[in-house]
């Protein structure tokens, strides 16, 4: 096991040396404090005159924040400090000593200037708590797939159609043609479905989103399950078995991380299936019902999902859409064509939209029209129609945005924080 402060209760009465980084430090006459990261976590470790040379007492002095230090010692138990735990100081050395000022003290800091300073700030306790959360979502997507038979099927990044609307393509040169970053892996996940059954595509999507909202990144990653012989409903029940299992997961072991964070738990106990479900009709009502001016055939902007939102104490499935508002591959209701099978799940406490899915167009005519009909180019989709054309099935699948679900479970508002280095309309540094 390695001698790391997350570790530490295993080492309890033993003497350790823990590798890292000055935190902070505080003196107190005869006794004196260094709070060590290592990464893993923080330690106070106590510095005794008297108990050490003076030497390694007078060293107090000479430390700065994010010296990197080796600190030897023992063990102990000790309820009232950070972590439970307590390192009694035998020795230090000191591997780097820092002569400029670390940018990020203890005092106020604006977010731009912490953005700036990104490969600095991650040191710090929130975001590196986020960022352990967003570690452990990770392995828990890839758990769930795993134990529910799923195989993980990558699609390219460099593509050369569009899936979700032509809006915000990425066009970048390929050799003597053009080519787009891909928006969504999708497309290729309906036709690795139908070689391998049920499918996930996990990895980074781009999307040149204009938009300077707290919800949005133009490069972000998405887990994208694709299931053959599956339906609308069949699919809202795996979304909605998938996202308990994250939540759940994360209550079991990240538990050091949501007190670093003052998250209240409380509200993720709650997130167990089955997840309310409703149509797109019945959400407009709601929306209609507490007075809001929402026009029947738009899509829900971040207020009403807000409301929509407020009105369970669990993600809710919002599901049949008016077709205009949701791509060309989207399958139509039998009982209404006017309706697309599509679902978005919206998180709870104003996190917005998780989640956006459903059940593809199967038949190669109606697929063929719906293409020419939202003026796509024909040639770059030439592969995804022979899907309809040798043995094509039902099928249905979703996305799940990893950084707005990393967002809503670590309770953090901006988007920007839930991912290691953030790319955005105005970002690409670090
Ligand atoms: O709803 P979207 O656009 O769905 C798709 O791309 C489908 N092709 C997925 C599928 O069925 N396989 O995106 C899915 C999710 C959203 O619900 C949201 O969580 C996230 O991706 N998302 C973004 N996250 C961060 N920044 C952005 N600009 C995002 N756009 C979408
Ligand atoms: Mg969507």
């Amino acid at each position: 096991m390695d001698k790391t402060i997350s570790n530490l209760s295993h080492f309890e009465g033993q003497e350790i040396t823990l590798k890292g980084w000055v935190y902070n430090k505080r003196a107190i006459g005869k006794i004196w404090f260094l709070i060590l990261r290592d990464g893993t976590g923080l330690v106070q470790c106590v510095v005794v005159k008297g108990e050490v040379d003076e030497a390694l007492f007078d060293l107090e002095a000479d430390l700065n924040q994010e010296d990197a230090v080796m600190v030897t010692g023992s063990i102990r138990k000790e309820p009232r400090s950070i972590g439970g735990y307590e390192l009694g100081v035998s020795k230090i050395e000191v591997v780097q000593h820092v002569t400029e000022e670390y940018p990020i003290g203890p005092k106020e800091h604006g977010p731009d200037f912490l953005m700036s300073n990104r490969h600095l700030w991650l040191r710090s306790k929130r975001q590196n708590a986020i960022i352990r959360v967003r570690h452990r979502i990770v392995k828990a997507i890839r758990d769930f797939f795993d134990m529910n038979e799923f195989t993980l099927v990558d699609s390219p990044m460099f593509t050369a159609n569009a899936v979700e609307g032509t809006t915000d393509l990425f066009e970048v040169d390929y050799f003597d043609r053009s080519a787009y970053l891909t928006q969504s892996g999708q497309l290729y996940g309906e036709a690795s479905a139908m070689a391998f059954g049920k499918i996930y595509v996990f990895g980074p999507v781009f999307r040149a989103e204009k938009s300077k909202t707290r919800r949005h990144l133009t490069e972000f990653w998405m887990v994208e399950p694709e299931m053959a012989y599956c339906d609308l409903e069949q699919d809202m029940d795996y979304a909605e078995k998938f996202v308990a299992y994250i939540v759940q997961q994360c209550l079991e072991h990240c538990q050091a991380e949501f007190k670093i964070l003052e998250r209240d738990t409380g509200k993720l106990e709650s997130i167990i299936p089955p997840f309310p479900r409703i149509t797109y009709d019945e959400a407009v009502k709601i929306l209609h019902d507490n007075g809001l001016d929402f026009s029947y055939g738009s899509d829900f902007g971040a207020p009403d999902e807000t409301l929509l939102a407020e009105q369970f104490d669990k993600p809710v499935m919002i599901h049949r859409w008016p077709a205009d508002t949701k791509p060309f591959y989207m399958k139509r209701d039998e009982q209404n064509d006017d309706l697309a099978l599509g679902v978005d799940m919206i998180a709870p406490e104003g996190y917005g939209e998780i989640i956006g899915g459903g059940q593809r167009e199967d038949d190669h005519d109606i697929l063929l029209k719906r293409i020419r009909h939202h003026d796509l180019p024909l040639e770059p989709f030439k592969w995804y129609l022979d899907l309809r054309k040798y043995g094509s099935v039902p099928h249905a699948g979703f996305g799940l945005g990893l950084e707005r679900t990393v967002a809503w479970i670590t309770g953090t508002k901006h988007i920007r924080e839930t991912i290691p280095y953030p790319r955005t309309l105005s970002r690409l540094e670090p």
